[in-house]
């Protein structure tokens, strides 16, 4: 391992100039003036692959393509095979003003580096190829075969990657699947993550009058679809954030005290969340703490909220319609096309007759759960601890990454859940950065987890 622990530390500065490269690219796979971004940034990465010594190619798909490179492999080599998964795709990054500087011309400050897509995920995918690069280029034979998958669509549902599984079955069997594409609590406190929340997603308009209407005339005798929305939507939970949709918590099971007392070794206190977040006070259901809360626990939330004049001034108006755009986490046990059905069952019955409703369904995954005590398991927590110094602890994450079900439903296959962002990297908010110690670290644990899986 020295060779390869000597390279990683003999190249950090060229591996941050090549990951700012691939920052620069609008990847942003929700909006589709960017799809020409997309594909220059799945082609600069089969490009840089090719470089590092992998067979790399450009799979086409319906969406944006996905890239696969393979290390160069004997037939039956007997070597484990392992998937590293990641995506290339970001979420937007609007609003703009809110960023320190713009979002796709990377900015170093201290140890961070600052960009949309920095910390979810480009950098923790790429701290995988640079590991697999120190092994190529120091001549260290690496004791498994490794197939990276890197697609465009994770932050829109992961729809082709989906069907490419089931397309390429053969191609892409294997005894795992690494994934960094979570978080670790702290720099010096690495994270086996064993459990991830699951999600669905959709819209819901309410339409009334045919067009806006001056509300001085109208007003009163007609109903505003803003308020009936907000009336509906406020009836959805009580005020300590219990969701008063009947069913809502059907399967939802209780946390075992064992795990209780793995997520209290969790090191960020309530105070420091509230002062991270930049919250007056935390919230949520009684009975749990907030790292409860937010890994263990499901949710109803208001994504987007839009009706009416937006613009500056005032504009005297009753809007023709209003729109939310929702998501719900789910836990492990809760599924997702039941409480699709009883979530859209209640906002039907709930909705006043003054307005009419559309609802629109999105994307739906379940929740994910794999045992941190396998021997893919432990040999991970061997890696992170090698590679950080420190024992790692064992983590749920409130967060979803829905491919992962797939993988296990077509594959057959477990994923290691192996995250290196930081609580405070900003993932989906303005001024996103990746730190740049994780990402040392990250390609430790990289280069240390190929030796423990095969030992
Ligand atoms: N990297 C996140 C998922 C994540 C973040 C898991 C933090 C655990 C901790 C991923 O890119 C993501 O944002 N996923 C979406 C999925 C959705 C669009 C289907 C999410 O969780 O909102
Ligand atoms: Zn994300």
């Amino acid at each position: 391992m020295q060779p390869v622990l000597h390279y990683l530390k003999q190249h950090q500065d060229r591996f941050v100039a090549e990951l700012g490269d691939y920052l620069r690219f609008a990847s942003v796979s929700a909006q589709p003036q960017h799809k020409p971004d997309l594909l220059a940034c799945a082609q600069w990465l089969v490009k840089h692959c090719q470089h590092l010594g992998l067979d790399a190619s450009l799979r086409p798909t319906a969406g944006h393509p996905i890239v696969v490179a393979k290390t160069k492999r004997a037939k039956n080599s007997g070597k484990p095979h392992y998937l590293v998964y990641g995506h290339y795709d970001v979420q937007p990054p609007e609003p703009l003003e809110l960023w320190t500087t713009p979002p796709f011309e990377p900015r170093i400050a201290g140890r961070n580096l600052f960009a949309r897509g920095s910390t979810d995920n480009k950098g923790q995918n790429f701290a995988h190829l640079k590991a697999v690069e120190a092994y190529l280029k120091t001549g260290t034979p690496l004791p498994c075969d490794l197939t990276f998958v890197l697609e465009g669509e994770e932050e829109v549902g992961s729809k082709s990657l989906s069907g490419f599984l089931k397309q390429h079955r053969a191609e892409l069997a294997c005894d795992a699947i690494v994934v960094s594409d979570t978080g670790m609590p702290a720099p010096n406190c690495p994270a086996l993550t064993y459990a991830l929340r699951g999600i669905i997603a959709f819209e819901i308009t309410l339409r009334g009058p045919a067009r806006d209407l001056h509300s001085g005339i109208f007003g009163g005798a007609v109903e505003n679809p803003a308020m009936a929305l907000s009336q509906l939507l406020a009836k959805v939970r009580d005020e300590k954030g219990r969701i008063k949709i009947p069913g809502f918590y059907d399967g939802v099971a209780p946390l075992s005290k064992y795990e209780r007392e793995q997520i209290k070794r969790y090191p960020l206190s309530d105070m420091k969340l509230k002062k991270l977040l930049g919250a007056t006070k935390l919230f949520g259901e009684k009975g749990f703490t907030a790292t409860e809360q937010r890994s263990s626990r499901p949710t109803f939330e208001i994504n987007g909220l839009t009706s009416g004049y937006q613009g500056e001034g005032s504009k005297t108006i009753v809007p023709a319609w209003a729109r939310a755009k929702i998501t719900c986490r789910l836990v492990p046990n809760q599924k997702p096309a039941h409480v699709r059905k009883i979530v859209c069952a209640w906002l039907k019955q709930n909705c006043p007759p003054t307005v009419r409703l559309e609802i629109t369904a999105g994307h739906g995954a379940e929740a994910y759960l794999v045992s941190p005590t396998s021997r893919p398991a432990q040999a991970a927590l061997r890696a992170l601890e090698k590679a950080f110094g420190t024992k790692p602890i064992l983590m749920r994450e409130g967060g979803s990454i829905p491919i992962v079900n797939e993988f296990k439903k077509v594959l057959g296959a477990d994923t290691l859940l192996l995250g290196i962002g930081l609580p405070d990297d900003n993932a989906h908010s303005p001024d996103e950065k990746f730190n740049l110690d994780c990402f040392a670290g990250g390609q430790r644990m990289s280069a240390f987890l190929w030796q423990e899986l095969a030992g």
